[in-house]
């Protein structure tokens, strides 16, 4: 579907259609009668005047970008993309540590350890993406944007502490976004670890071992003597087969952003998660609000990359603004409806901005605009 003209729209809420198309110039979107309306301009217009309407925002976006219905057919199996989840001083960041050093050769990295966010290795010949942002305000923040970045959760449990707060918190978000947990019982290196204990707790909180008739895949590591590391990423694996993750590689680029900053001398830098599609040097992008045209990526080796392969992270630069943690970005075809999907999303953000401050009345919204 097209979307519908102008016209249509304006029939449909029993508006004159110059009355439509005055208040959209008002929001800055030039239209004629005949010509379709922007989607997001349509929803904010018909709310402003307080009629309601059918959001259909994902494909109205689709349809806007050109990108629906590129997936048929060339689907082909992407790594999987884990966050590591749990209690504070359970282990998360020394599990993280752990892995990342026993899996990325030092020579590869050149010494020196990049840190972007997120970090690919490689596991019997196969990769495995991990979120290095720890912690349940990474992934909520995430979710409340509605992305869904994670395939699996790895909860860490110290087998010397067992159940806390956190633990019951993380394993509430994971089954909120249903996704699919395996956990890891750490620190068994120390004398006072009960791993047999833990089991029993998470037990009662749905989580069961497979050994003893459950679903639930436990690991027993130590993040700091790195034992157990490589059966936690078989299982990682093992996981990642039964969900059968596929992507598209040769359709536009999308994904999201993981982390976000302002770079003194590169400008603003976006660490991306490509979700789908293949993500080049040169392509035109639109994050959030923000737009821009990629003129460099960078792998979490801190190598110079051209392309970036579903399920992998790499720094942007060449934004024109900082996006936020959790937002999306496309690709899109060029510079012109770059500009205006980035247009008409910011024009969404600010005004539910807005409404939420319930500052203005519908007449300052526009004079602000
Ligand atoms: P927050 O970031 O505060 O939530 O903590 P975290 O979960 O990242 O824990 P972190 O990795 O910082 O570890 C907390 C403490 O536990 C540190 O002193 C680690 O050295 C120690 N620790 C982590 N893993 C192990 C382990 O396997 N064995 C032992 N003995 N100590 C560990
Ligand atoms: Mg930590």
């Amino acid at each position: 579907e097209e979307g519908i003209s102008v016209k249509e729209y304006a029939d449909r809420l029993g508006l004159k259609a110059q009355e439509v198309i005055m208040k959209l110039m008002g929001m800055g979107v030039m239209v004629t009668i005949n010509q379709p309306i922007d989607p997001d301009a349509a929803v904010l217009l018909a709310e402003s005047l307080g009629i309601g309407v059918e959001v259909q925002s994902e494909e109205s976006e689709d349809v806007l970008l050109g990108t629906e219905g590129e997936d048929s057919g060339q689907l082909v199996s992407r790594p999987p993309v884990v966050t590591i989840m749990g209690h504070t001083d359970h282990g998360k960041t020394t599990l993280l540590d752990a892995i990342r050093k026993s899996k990325i050769a030092e020579a590869e990295a050149g010494g020196i350890t990049q840190h972007i966010g997120a970090y690919t290795i490689m596991e019997k010949d196969r990769n495995i993406t991990f979120l290095d942002t720890p912690g349940h305000e990474a992934f909520t923040a995430m979710r409340a944007r509605g992305a869904k970045v994670t395939d699996v959760v790895i909860l860490v449990v110290a087998a010397d502490d067992g159940v806390m707060p956190q633990t019951v918190e993380a394993i509430n978000h994971s089954k909120a976004a249903n996704v699919p947990i395996i956990v890891a019982l750490n620190k068994v290196d120390k004398p006072e670890a009960n791993p047999d204990r833990v089991m029993q707790e998470l037990s009662g909180l749905g989580l069961i071992p497979e050994e003893w008739g459950g679903q639930t895949i436990y690991c027993p590591v130590s993040a700091k003597k790195r034992t157990g590391l490589d059966h936690l990423l078989e299982m990682v694996l093992l996981q990642a087969d039964v969900l059968d993750l596929k992507a598209n590689p040769d359709r536009r680029s999308q994904g999201v952003v993981i982390e976000s900053k302002l770079d003194k001398g590169r400008g603003p830098v976006a660490t991306v998660l490509v979700q789908n599609g293949t993500l080049r040097v040169g392509d035109f992008l639109v994050v959030g609000g923000n737009f821009g045209r990629v003129r460099s990526l960078i792998n979490d080796r801190g190598q110079r990359v051209q392309e970036v392969l579903p399920s992998f992270p790499a720094e942007v630069i060449g934004l024109d603004g900082v996006p936020q943690p959790g937002e999306s970005f496309v690709v899109v075809e060029d510079e012109k409806s770059g500009r205006q999907v980035a247009q008409s999303r910011s024009l969404k953000q600010r005004s539910a901005q807005m409404i939420r401050q319930k500052k203005v009345s519908l007449e300052d919204f526009y004079t602000q605009m």
